[in-house]
């Protein structure tokens, strides 16, 4: 799924900040917020569960950014990153895992492995973020996923994921944000929406990145995904057995009209041009 950035094999383009930059970590940084995550996650748990939470899944793991912070939050928290991409795994094994110390390296395993077909022992909580469900493209596939989710869960787990719409996400535009990597040096973070097909309604995404020489990395990462809908996605985690799904949606400050970063369970949003939300799906 995705796309390395090209090689600078053309000496001229070795100089520019794009050559020299390294695309998981500007993701990290524009894409993530793994604090705040780990933090709706706590706290969400903290409501709906007496007891605490030890074992952490995090599925599509990536760089495995959420599952150290998992680690890193407790001395008791344990967690296992499951990914198909071992080049993504072994960034993460040289570059993130490294950030941890020996006792939380012995709390944390990752797995190259299908998030449909793994097995790594019952979780207290699965998480599926940054909308990566989204490449399954039929509703048989995402029941399948489900399932196993399910199956991976402890009788009391709980399901997490976030999902995006709005009436912009159906659109071909690009949007950028202004963002800065860990040594304060700026660079341009690209959304693109490439493509929409309205009629099986698959989409076509990519992350740009752009720095202030003008170089840029085009296709950093590319993603061909299914925009689904909150009612097919909460009918299809029924379907696959979940007990309670509730969407926890974003209040609004009531000053300047935007996000307050506060989510609550809804059954009404406002119809934004762009939200996210999280859905909670309990065993
Ligand atoms: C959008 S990235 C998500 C990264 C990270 N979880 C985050 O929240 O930012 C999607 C990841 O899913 C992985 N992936 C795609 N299909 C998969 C599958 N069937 N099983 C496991 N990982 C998969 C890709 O290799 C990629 O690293």
């Amino acid at each position: 799924m995705f796309r390395k950035n090209t090689p600078a094999s053309d000496p001229d383009n070795a100089r520019t900040l794009a050559a020299r930059a390294d695309r998981h970590r500007l993701y990290q940084r524009s894409v993530q917020d793994v604090e705040a995550e780990i933090d709706f996650v706590e706290q969400t748990w903290a409501e709906l569960r007496q007891r605490p939470a030890v074992f952490l899944r995090e599925d599509f793991c990536g760089t495995a950014n959420t599952a150290c912070e998992w680690v890193a939050r407790d001395d008791e928290h344990q967690a296992v990153g499951i990914d198909l991409d071992r080049e993504v795994l072994e960034w993460s094994r040289l570059n993130r895992l490294t950030e941890l110390d020996d006792e939380q390296l012995e709390r944390i395993e990752l797995l190259n492995e299908d998030v449909m077909l793994t097995r790594p022992g019952l979780a207290d909580i699965i998480l599926a973020m940054n909308f990566s469900y989204y490449l399954f493209l039929t509703r048989d596939e995402l029941r399948e996923y489900f399932s196993n989710v399910l199956d991976g869960l402890v009788s009391d787990g709980i399901l997490f994921l976030d999902a995006y719409g709005g009436y912009e996400a159906p659109m071909v535009i690009q949007e950028s944000r202004e963002c800065q990597d860990e040594d304060g040096n700026d660079f341009t973070y690209i959304w693109d929406q490439a493509a929409f097909n309205p009629i099986n309604s698959c989409m076509e995404c990519r992350i740009h990145f752009e720095f202030p020489d003008k170089s840029r990395m085009e296709n950093a990462f590319s993603y061909q995904w299914r925009l689904w809908t909150l009612p097919e996605i909460r009918e299809i985690l029924y379907e696959a057995g979940f007990s309670r799904v509730d969407i926890y949606w974003e209040g609004t400050d009531e000053e300047n009209n935007e996000g307050n970063g506060i989510y609550t369970p809804s059954e009404t949003g406002d119809p934004d041009p762009g939200w996210v939300c999280y859905i909670v799906a309990q065993v």
